[in-house]
């Protein structure tokens, strides 16, 4: 799925290598939730339609807003952007079943497919692969950034004035497979992320990780993993550039909770993807269920899409992301997933793109 994409077909273009940092990648080429859950009266795109090759991506204010405790600003003092997608086997799912809209969500129990048991069918590639969704967030490439180490996207950012460079800093997966029905839940972040891009190595790392931190932070230097934008109360959104396109607010400093395990991994596969951009990515975690039923890990987080609820302890802000949450109790993608409802307040199969039907 991040191989580079053939746009008339919206599958792998084999002619090319994952080392060619040129996109769109497959994924890219999947429907935007938008584009499925669009208002009742009209209806989902088509499949792979022809603008999958348009260049500029569009994003709007409420890309800019993470699952729990509001916005991520990097170290230029601008907005991160997120977007989600979803595969083929999701999108047949919805379409076919009516599923994209709230009428027929009414009454409806969710079971995304889950594909083929075997990787081959009959000796060929198998048509479905199960239900994938992605959700990938971006930062806006700027001065200090080095954007030949990043995979980036031409966009359009409604609230600013100018077209954007960005750059991909994080990347969920999420496959729901026969052996794996709770999905497998991976995450994928930039190298950079903490180092560089969300945190400034010069703070001061203490005090640690406080929950209390106020809002918005008026220290020197911020408490770890804490919102340093205040929303305007006459808006009740966050503004990121003042109107001469000045970024207004301080950046947050973002620190990693949850250690990365699978150093040795992330180094073989690094060798493997060097020359290319994807050498500057890396595995954070993957949750699923194991043969004892247990999930593992208990938890896993991205720094630039959970950044406020890393834990082990509650978010420092915004409500606290599901029940039963308590300290020890942190980040936990299946978890959180688990509480996703659709529409008419019924089941989700672990998706929050149901609720979004119209
Ligand atoms: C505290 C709750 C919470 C946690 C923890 C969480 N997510 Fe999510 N996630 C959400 C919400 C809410 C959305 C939908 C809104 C949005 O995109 O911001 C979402 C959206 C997604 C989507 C897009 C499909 C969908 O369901 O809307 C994917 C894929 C995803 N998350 C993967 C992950 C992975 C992988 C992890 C763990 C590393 C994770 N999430 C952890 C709350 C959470």
């Amino acid at each position: 799925m991040n191989w580079p994409a053939n746009p008339s077909t919206c599958g792998a273009d084999l002619e090319k290598t994952i080392l060619d940092s040129s996109g769109p990648r497959v994924w890219q080429t999947w429907l935007l939730g938008s584009e499925v859950m669009v208002p009742n009266g009209s209806k989902p795109s088509a499949w792979c339609p022809d603008s999958r090759t348009k260049e500029t991506q569009t994003f709007n204010d409420r890309d800019t807003l993470l699952s729990v405790g509001g916005v991520l600003i990097d170290q230029n003092g601008r907005f991160s952007r997120h977007e989600t997608r979803l595969n083929e086997d999701v999108y047949n799912y919805l379409v076919t079943n009516n599923l994209w809209n709230k009428a027929g969500q009414r009454n409806a129990r969710i079971d995304m497919p889950t594909g083929p048991k075997d990787l081959l069918c009959d000796g060929q590639c198998c048509g479905s692969t199960g239900a994938i969704m992605v959700k990938a967030s971006w930062k806006v490439l700027g001065a200090n950034d080095d954007t030949s180490r990043f995979y980036t996207l031409q966009a359009d950012l409604l609230d600013a004035s100018q077209p954007a460079l960005l750059g991909l800093v994080g990347l969920h997966i999420a496959h729901k497979t026969p052996t794996q029905k709770k999905w497998i839940w991976a995450s994928f972040e930039h190298v950079d992320n903490v180092t560089k891009l969300f945190n400034n190595p010069r703070c001061p790392q203490t005090p640690a990780y406080n929950p209390n931190a106020p809002v918005p932070c008026t220290q020197t230097c911020c408490p770890p993993n804490s919102q340093t934008a205040a929303k305007d109360p006459k808006t009740n959104t966050y503004v990121e550039l003042s109107p001469a396109g000045e970024p207004l607010n301080r950046p947050t400093q973002v620190t990693r909770v949850l250690p990365i395990s699978n150093a040795l991994v992330n180094k073989q596969f690094q060798t493997l993807l060097k020359g290319s951009v994807w050498e500057n990515y890396e595995l954070v975690s993957t949750q699923w269920v194991d043969h004892r039923g247990n999930i593992t890990p208990e938890f896993a987080a991205n720094t630039t899409l959970e950044t406020f609820d890393q834990g082990p302890d509650s978010p420092t802000h915004g409500k606290l992301p599901y029940k039963p949450f308590s300290t020890h109790v942190s980040s936990s993608c299946m978890k959180c997933h688990a509480t996703a409802t659709n529409s008419a307040g019924g089941s989700a199969d672990f998706s929050f793109i149901l609720s979004t039907a119209r």
